[in-house]
């Protein structure tokens, strides 16, 4: 079912520093910081040539990362994110064999203008999954 990694989500706290350390450490190609309001997050993509890193500072009072850091207070790995080839009949075969589906259960569209969906971590080795539809 599930295609490609898409990416590696990395929660930050100073997106900035994080971003120049892909860039100037391990000379990596970063993009620029993107705010995203609708998702309360700030982005930077990291393109690594097999797959990309996300990374994921909050943004506003409502992060849905903002317990994350609060917990994590380094940062840390997020979320991975799987592409799959039809994401509503990748749900409905995952709810059948007992996986949970956050939120309402129906796609969102995500930081990369796609629907996503995101898995409950206990049901998958303690990791969050994103399916992305490519
Ligand atoms: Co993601």
């Amino acid at each position: 079912m599930i295609g490609r990694l898409n990416h590696v989500a990395i929660a930050v706290r100073d997106i900035g520093k994080a971003a120049a350390l892909y860039r100037d450490v391990l000379g990596a190609e970063v993009s620029a910081a993107v705010p995203q309001q609708d998702h309360g997050v700030t982005t930077v993509f990291i393109t690594l040539p097999n797959t990309k890193i996300e990374l994921l500072e909050p943004l506003g009072d409502n992060s849905p990362i903002a317990k994350f850091l609060e917990r994590n207070p380094d940062g840390g790995m997020h979320h991975v994110c799987y592409e799959v080839e039809d994401i509503r009949a990748a749900r409905d075969t995952l709810k059948r064999s007992g996986a949970r589906v956050l939120g309402d259960g129906e796609p969102k569209i995500g930081a990369h203008g796609k629907p996503v969906l995101f898995l409950h971590p206990k049901d998958f080795s303690g990791t969050l999954v994103e399916l992305e539809q490519r």
